[in-house]
């Protein structure tokens, strides 16, 4: 048999990847987290926030695959074994889910779902104005995959939708800004700002007191990227001020939120627990397979990541 390969996740026991990839490969040497073996024999490691220095603990690795579309919590490693290939997957099924995340948000907000919940607790019959599909402006920050399906699912619904990116993009019926210039302007125009960026040195602390004062009084959030986006007091005080009106956040700058954190309670603040896109080993799996088979055949990979531009 091949060399084995290692499963490290808290998150899930790997039950299903080790039957997508005995399905696509024959039978695998599958080692969980908790039962690795002789770390010799690894030679494809699987991780979803791996603990430091345990993937450089494996002599013979050839392959490191990133289970989210997001690497920053490989990367965040910085004892990755210099000169083995890192890929990442391309999962349709979890694109998929993040749009909907995001499309669910806006349109709970966009249909004043919240003012219309508090209506029926009061027992009271109170339509509100309406803001018409084409003067909501959306505007979806990072435009890959994930991006730009959602950008293109919301310009379809109707919403005048843009997206902002490091460089510039060129997409059919997205209004595209990019770079530090384009921020600003892109801000200004969007009442729904959706993030989908990856977390990289440059988008770190990105969302300041300065970028939530640049949207329009009233915009609303939604962040299922990554929490250290996010400086959290600015959003706070934003929130406090009307500035934005609400937010639905699906990330942290700490996982778990912690118990005390006041977005658990916040009247303006929808908390779910890091579940906008779920890793599906059914639609993820064809693109690892692949890479695996490429390894072991030393052909060019697919869907590699730069650890320099962090994506
Ligand atoms: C990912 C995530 O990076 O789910 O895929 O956060």
């Amino acid at each position: 048999m091949a060399g084995a390969i290692a499963y490290i996740s808290r998150d899930t026991d790997g039950v299903h990847w080790k039957k997508v990839l005995e399905a696509g490969l024959g039978p695998v040497d599958f080692r969980p987290l908790d039962s690795l073996g002789n770390k010799e024999d690894i030679e494809v490691a699987l991780a979803w926030k791996p603990p430091a220095g345990l993937i450089a603990s494996f002599p013979n690795v050839k392959l490191i695959v990133s289970l989210g579309m997001g690497v920053d919590h490989l990367l965040a490693d910085d004892r990755l074994p210099a000169g083995v290939p890192i890929v990442r997957i391309m999962d349709d099924g979890l694109v998929g889910q993040m749009s909907e995340y995001a499309i669910y948000w806006a349109l709970r907000h966009h249909r004043d779902i919240d003012k219309y919940a508090a209506s029926q607790r009061a027992r009271q019959w109170k339509p509100e104005d309406f803001v018409d599909t084409i003067d909501r402006r959306i505007g979806v920050m990072g435009l890959g995959s994930i991006g730009q399906d959602t950008a293109g699912k919301f310009a379809a619904l109707g919403f005048p939708t843009a997206g902002w990116s490091r460089t510039a993009k060129n997409l059919p019926g997205i209004e595209t800004f990019h770079g530090a210039d384009g921020l600003q302007r892109f801000l200004a125009r969007t009442d729904i700002l959706i993030d989908v960026l990856p977390l990289t040195r440059d988008t770190h602390g990105l969302l300041d007191a300065k970028a939530f004062a640049a949207l329009p009084r009233g915009a609303y959030f939604i962040n299922m990227a990554r929490g250290g986006h996010v400086v959290d007091d600015a959003l706070l005080a934003a929130l406090e001020s009307g500035q934005i009106s609400g937010a639905a956040l699906d990330v942290f700058n700490v996982e778990p939120l912690p118990q005390d954190h006041p977005y658990w309670t916040h009247p303006k603040v929808h908390v779910t627990p890091h579940i906008a896109g779920a890793t599906n080993p059914r639609t993820a799996s064809p693109g690892v397979i692949e890479n695996i088979k490429r390894m072991r055949a030393g052909q060019a990979l697919i869907h590699s990541v730069d650890p320099k531009t962090g994506y």
